[in-house]
């Protein structure tokens, strides 16, 4: 089948909005927001879906209150490492795509630990995009290329360089709260995906919303600058 959609990446966005409206603090919304991907990540399996990418925090993320990124940096320490684990029960492997330069030792911790235990899982590969920038991607590829005295660089051999290269481009973007921006989200690897944006706020997204995008992405006719 011709449009497949093997990989789907997820800029999750509108925790703070979902927040806002509640009256509650925005913390609350990204607590909330984990408990979304967890529902997101079920959908995936249901609907067949190899790989999920998701932004969790940007490079450009660090410019916000101290007390958010705090937060943020203690739910990857606390909670990922429970939660996300215990996907692992249902055949989920989870894999880190992002710089590990500024993230707390704690928090890299229970990250690895969390690969390291997921490692043989193969029904569906979940990326968690966490400290992640595009042009910090390429960048850091393409230094490693001039470490090894390449004078040239080809898109392969970019992309050989990324943190998970055996993972395939991404098929499919999509956006929830309404922005229609990629916030430097897989610059290289969108270079030919479909997008997708949704009014929906994240912490509002379950099974059913993976359901709506995989169906919006059967619609999608790919041609790569070819004809069909
Ligand atoms: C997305 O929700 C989560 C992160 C970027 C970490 P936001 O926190 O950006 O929510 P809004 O956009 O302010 O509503
Ligand atoms: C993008 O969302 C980053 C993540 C979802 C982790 P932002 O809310 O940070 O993006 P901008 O600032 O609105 O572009
Ligand atoms: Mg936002």
């Amino acid at each position: 089948m011709d449009n497949e959609l093997v990989h789907l990446g997820i800029i999750m966005d509108g925790n703070g909005r979902w927040a806002k409206a509640k009256g509650l603090p925005r913390t609350a919304g990204h607590l909330e927001g984990l408990k979304s991907l967890k529902k997101v990540v079920r959908g995936a399996i249901n609907e067949n879906i190899r790989y999920l990418t998701v932004y969790c925090f940007s490079t450009e993320n660090w410019k916000r209150p101290e007390e958010e990124v705090r937060y943020l940096m203690a739910l990857f320490t606390n909670k990922i490492y429970g939660e996300i684990r215990a996907l692992g029960e249902l055949g989920v492997q989870v894999r880190l795509l992002g710089s590990r330069d500024r993230l707390p030792e704690k928090a890299l911790e229970g990250l690895d630990r969390t690969v390291q235990e997921t490692k043989d899982n193969d029904r569906l590969t979940l990326q968690l995009a966490i400290n992640y920038g595009g042009y910090d991607e390429i960048i850091r590829a393409v230094n490693s290329l001039i470490r090894d005295g390449y004078k040239e660089v080809t898109c392969d051999l970019i992309r050989s360089r990324f943190d998970n290269p055996d993972i395939p481009p991404v098929d499919f973007i999509v956006r929830s709260a309404g922005e229609q921006r990629l916030s430097n989200f897989l610059l290289f690897d969108s270079g030919y995906s479909e997008f997708g944006f949704y009014d929906k706020l994240w912490p509002d997204w379950d099974e059913e919303m993976i359901h709506v995008v995989k169906q919006d992405y059967l619609k999608r006719t790919r041609k790569f600058g070819g004809l069909v």
